[in-house]
């Protein structure tokens, strides 16, 4: 007879995007996301519609996330949840649910770090793939964080760098407001970069030490250099709009990769993997190769739907630590901050 299976619900609420997943062992059976739309007018997230929406959303969302899988919830034999970093009423929404959805059921609770799971995401089995070898680096670049986190083992990892003002996702989405386009406007910028010229206007980048991030001072020129140039042409941003967001975009990867390549040399790690929303960015997944090729790395880049909020990354991060008997009780309440750490 072979090892009874281990099924896990994940549950995601951090931010903006609701989203309940189905692992079996290590393979993902269903993983439904519910974006919110409701932001875009806003220009940001609005934290009070961001858990409203997740009220609405997470009973249909895990009810259609079991059905997909083919799973009944009787089968489940844990529930993970995100415990945070992120917006505590969007965080009260998901955790909330998970325990009474744990204490209805009888079943254990996982309570997972949500940039823990963006890293673990490489963990998910798929065909033709296989996860990265320990010890790795792995860039980790979402709307809210940008960190270098060096992983020794699944539940073992040290966050090197990390940045001292914006995120890499927030540079992307602020130059895009520039731009004019919705909030988040990340994908935009990586969709009108595919065309245009990366090396048509050069932007500020930081020089501070170690392997720490910076993207203040490039969001400030990139701010004065558009305010100059349409006070010149009306029309600047629509003539040149290609090319700016090619420029953006080349910006952002080279503070990004400059602090990798440093950090992979000094430790010399040839196991480089990236993560979060931003890695997403198709600019950013192409370097990583060519970089790899040119450095004799082994790069990792996880499947699209794995990149942005998902709660497949919560399930899988769920089941390490569901294996080392790592349950949250009842008193758990959400992290708005929360550092890597075991
Ligand atoms: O990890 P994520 O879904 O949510 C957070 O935890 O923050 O990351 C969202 C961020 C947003 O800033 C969004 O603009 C950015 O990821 N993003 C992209 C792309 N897709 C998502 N940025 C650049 N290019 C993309 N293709
Ligand atoms: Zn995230």
């Amino acid at each position: 007879m072979g090892q009874k299976d281990t099924i896990i619900l994940g549950i995601e609420s951090s931010c903006d995007d609701t989203s309940a997943a189905v692992l079996k062992n290590n393979t993902i059976l269903s993983n439904v996301i519910a974006r919110q739309e409701v932001h875009e007018q806003y220009g940001g997230v609005v934290p009070e519609l961001a858990s409203r929406a997740h009220q609405q959303n997470i009973i249909p969302v895990v009810d259609a996330a079991l059905k997909k899988a083919g799973v009944k919830k009787e089968e489940l034999d844990a529930i993970a949840f995100t415990r945070g970093p992120g917006l505590m009423g969007s965080l009260i929404v998901g955790t909330s649910f998970a325990k009474s959805f744990s204490m209805a059921l009888n079943i254990p609770m996982v309570d997972v770090n949500h940039m823990v799971a963006h890293v673990l995401a490489h963990f998910i089995e798929e065909e033709g793939k296989k996860p990265p070898s320990f010890p790795f680096l792995c860039l980790t670049v979402s709307g809210g964080h940008t960190q270098l986190v060096l992983v020794r083992g699944p539940l073992d990892m040290e966050v090197i760098g990390s940045t001292i003002d914006d995120a890499a996702g927030e540079a992307f989405d602020k130059a895009a407001k520039l731009f004019g386009f919705p909030y988040p406007g990340g994908p935009m910028i990586d969709r009108h970069a595919k065309t245009g010229d990366p090396d048509a206007f050069q932007f500020a980048k930081p020089r501070i030490e170690g392997y720490d991030f910076s993207f203040s001072g490039f969001k400030t020129s990139v701010l004065y250099s558009l305010e100059k140039w349409v006070k010149e042409d009306p029309n600047f941003v629509q003539n040149n709009l290609n090319d700016l967001c090619a420029s953006v975009q080349r910006t952002v990867i080279d503070i990004l990769f400059h602090k990798l390549i440093k950090a992979a040399s000094d430790l010399k790690i040839t196991e480089v993997a990236v993560a979060g929303g931003v890695s997403a960015n198709s600019g950013l997944r192409n370097r990583l190769i060519e970089e790899g090729n040119r450095r004799g790395w082994n790069v990792y880049i996880p499947k699209f739907e794995y990149c942005t909020d998902n709660a497949a990354m919560i399930a899988m991060t769920g089941k390490f630590m569901f294996e080392k008997g790592l349950f949250a009780d009842l008193h758990a309440a959400p992290f708005a901050r929360w550092s890597i750490g075991f």
